[in-house]
């Protein structure tokens, strides 16, 4: 059998606030293969964003708090240099709130991680996103600022910048979580596409009809990830070999 795409074993986060340690990942597993599309549920504060920026690579476990491995590599092992390129080429993130860049336009925000360390570079993102853009209606809003767009426009805007450097991974944080159904089914049919051309997905949300559109899902609980118990889910963590 091929080895998981991405590999996270008893993972642990602890925030700490003052004096106070607030644990959020209790050992935390999964695995994800390559080409899967997983959602994770979870109620709000249990923990989903967080895992997802571990996952990414923008934030980091506690020290001894378990391993996320991809392509069987850990990531804590990676120098600055080979960590960038993971943050850069190998995923793709779309961040909780958009996270759009008010004083750029939608071409400028889209074409933004081509330019970071590890990017693909401008000419080559611009070309790119262009066309997502294009793909996703929004070539008539290239030039606009992030103000002068409707929720679902933003999204797309951020789920093509999140694409700019044809990531192997797309990390999504509740990705229709600030739109009206209609416009999320959209953005899910976005996303579905993305994943029919050959995309690993894991998206994180707290609600179980936008998690059944994923092939697998799981449910963070106490920081523990367990099997989505919900009536109707996608196929759950339980059944599947797959997520540990
Ligand atoms: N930087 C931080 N410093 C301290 N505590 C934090 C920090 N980030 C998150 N937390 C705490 O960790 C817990 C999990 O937060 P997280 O944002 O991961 O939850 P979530 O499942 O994404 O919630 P939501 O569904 O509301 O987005 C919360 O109790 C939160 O207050
Ligand atoms: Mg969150």
């Amino acid at each position: 059998m091929s080895s998981p795409l991405l590999e996270v074993c008893d993972l642990r986060k602890t925030y700490r606030l003052g004096h106070v340690d607030v644990p959020v990942l209790k050992g935390c597993s999964l695995k994800v293969d390559r080409g899967e599309w997983l959602a994770i549920l979870g109620s709000s504060g249990s923990g989903k964003s967080t895992l997802l920026h571990l996952l990414g690579g923008l934030d980091r476990p506690d020290t001894g708090g378990g391993d996320i491995r991809y392509e069987g590599r850990p990531l804590a092992k990676r120098s600055t240099r080979s960590l960038d390129r993971y943050r850069a080429r190998t995923v793709g993130f779309v961040f909780q709130f958009y996270h759009l860049l008010p004083e750029l336009t939608v071409l400028e925000n889209a074409m933004l991680p081509g330019l970071v360390p590890g990017g693909i570079g401008g000419g080559p993102a611009r070309r790119r996103v262009r066309e997502l853009l294009d793909r996703f209606g929004l070539s008539h809003r290239l030039h606009h600022r992030p103000r002068e767009l409707s929720g679902g426009e933003r999204q797309r805007t951020a789920i093509a910048r999140a694409l700019a450097n044809d990531p192997q991974i797309l990390l999504a944080d509740e990705p229709t979580g600030n739109l009206d159904v209609h416009t999320g089914k959209e953005i899910l049919d976005l996303l579905a596409e993305a994943h029919r051309d050959g995309l690993t997905i894991v998206m994180v949300t707290h609600d179980q009809q936008i998690a059944n559109r994923a092939d697998r899902d799981g449910r963070l609980v106490d920081g523990v990830l367990g099997p989505a118990a919900a009536a109707g889910s996608a196929q759950s963590v339980e059944d599947s070999p797959t997520l540990a």
